[in-house]
């Protein structure tokens, strides 16, 4: 068949389908994937093909052995780590987008939406007039607010980085619970990952100021240039909460760039309970928050906020081309008014960020939000806050679970404990492995304070109450039962 034929148009048939068979897979009663890996692998792994299938064959493929043998990330009872399925409104609106506005450039309805959506995110999150730009996850996310703090820090110098290179030693100071994407951006950054100095937390995983003092002022003595603190809202471990205020300040003391990580814990200051914790961000002057972690976007939504755009626009510019800006920017604007969405580029986010072809994400945030509104997001977080503190209260009145951290946000520390067992890391990464298998509960682990310990993070929109007491009752009865096994 060919190229041609394939491309005729009865996408309302074919989503049709593809629709209902993501239904099914919603319903969650196919094994995990690699249950039946020798199934669809034997399907799917052919060389390539010279000529093609068609698009029936294409959807045929799709429904019998790729969408049934897809992820457990999207599962209600799945708290690993900080990520999540996309809920129907991001799925529809992406899906839109990928056929009526395949760019964020030009003057769209989708476009137009891509700022509306940031502004709508920077209000929904206490930022103010901040202005923003996405990117495709939190690590790009964080990489541009470094990128724009490597620029501030430069230039106050006298010194332009991103034209000729960084001309000195730097340092950002991050706490040592801080994502690792960090240490990342500081080696993309030409500062190198060794520039990332981590600074100690208290027993809760909150940076101490008092250590970041200390940091600072050692680099200022060594003619160091401290670059960049970054603080976190929502540590990836245990959803600790830096204190920023006291961290802006001493940013500000210094004139050093505040950078915030919120990719997954800002949107938890909806929670009016924690607001108090979220003071301070006039101070800030990069942060970022992932739609894809609590917000429910499809995995691919990032977004970095600044009070300068024209800053990051130095950052990352890519300089002129011919094909772009050669054809482009003789229109004048003021004699020739705009009369095709083609005429203009309109906001420039290729120049802020590092991506050129992206696509406009801003329409799931605003998928998003229009169909529940910032009251639904809120309720939302709440039920996740709640669920961690639920599980949290189960844990200190059971005397086979103990608690290892009070929750701040949606995370919830604990193990299983049993007093004829020695090593009890060991024994709970069992437990976590005999969950896994059994498919239903699905946690990480991380460490607190040096012991192992079972980490659900609740965040997916599709998971309610009934997880916590699922989830404990399942720890419960595994960690019984290899007590009994190990005796
Ligand atoms: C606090 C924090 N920052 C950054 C990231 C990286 O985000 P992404 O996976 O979207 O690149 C994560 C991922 O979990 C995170 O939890």
């Amino acid at each position: 068949m060919s190229q041609d034929q394939a491309e005729v148009g009865n996408l309302q048939e074919l989503l049709a389908r593809v629709g209902a068979g993501l239904d099914q897979f919603l319903a969650f009663e196919h094994p995990d994937a690699l249950a039946r890996q020798n199934v669809w692998k034997a399907a799917l792994d052919r060389p390539v093909p010279q000529q093609g299938v068609g698009i029936d064959e294409v959807t045929r493929e799709l429904l019998e052995q790729i969408i049934p043998n897809g992820s457990a990330v999207t599962k209600p009872g799945f708290t690993s780590y900080i990520t999540t399925g996309a809920t129907t409104a991001s799925t529809l609106a992406s899906t839109a987008a990928s056929i009526a506005s395949p760019q964020r450039y030009m003057h769209t309805a989708f476009n137009f939406i891509e700022e509306l959506s940031l502004d709508w995110l920077a209000q929904m999150c206490g930022l103010g007039n901040m202005k923003g730009i996405y990117s495709s996850g939190g690590s790009v996310a964080n990489l541009v607010g470094l990128g724009g703090a490597r620029q501030y820090a430069f230039e106050k110098a006298g010194h332009d980085p991103a034209r000729d290179g960084v001309n000195r030693a730097v340092s950002v100071y991050a706490s040592s619970e801080c994502h690792h994407t960090i240490q990342r951006a500081g080696g993309v950054l030409g500062i190198g990952r060794r520039a990332i100095k981590p600074i100690a937390c208290d027993d809760q995983g909150r940076m101490r100021p008092d250590a970041l003092r200390v940091a600072i002022e050692q680099d200022l003595q060594d003619d160091i240039l401290p670059m960049a603190i970054v603080a976190n809202l929502g540590s990836t471990n245990r959803g600790a909460i830096d204190p920023l205020r006291a961290i802006g300040e001493l940013a500000r003391e210094h004139g050093i760039w505040l950078h915030v990580d919120g990719a997954y814990g800002l949107p938890g200051i909806l929670d009016e309970r924690l607001r108090d914790l979220y003071d301070g961000l006039e101070l800030v002057d990069s942060i970022i928050v992932d739609p894809h972690k609590w917000l429910g976007a499809s995995v691919g939504v990032a977004a970095t906020f600044v009070h300068d755009r024209e800053l990051l626009q130095r950052a990352f510019t890519q300089g002129p081309s011919d094909y772009l800006e050669g054809s482009i920017d003789d229109i004048d604007a003021t004699t020739a008014p705009l009369e095709h969405s083609l005429d203009d580029f309109s906001i420039r986010y290729f120049d802020y960020g590092v991506e050129l072809s992206a696509p406009p994400r801003g329409i799931v945030v605003w998928a998003l939000i229009r169909e529940i509104g910032v009251e639904g997001m809120r309720e939302r977080i709440v039920r996740h806050n709640d669920m961690a503190r639920e599980l949290a209260a189960f844990c200190k009145q059971h005397p086979r679970l103990e608690l290892l951290l009070e929750p701040t946000l949606s995370v919830c520390c604990f193990r299983y404990v049993a007093p004829q067992i020695d090593d009890l890391d060991r024994l709970n990464q069992k437990i976590r492995r005999r969950l896994v298998r059994e498919n239903e509960y699905l946690p990480s682990t991380t460490r607190i304070n040096g012991q192992l310990a079972l980490r659900p993070c609740f965040l997916g929109a599709r998971t309610d109450h009934s997880q916590v007491d699922g989830l404990a009752q399942a720890v419960i009865r595994i960690g019984d039962a290899l007590v009994v096994e190990q005796a």
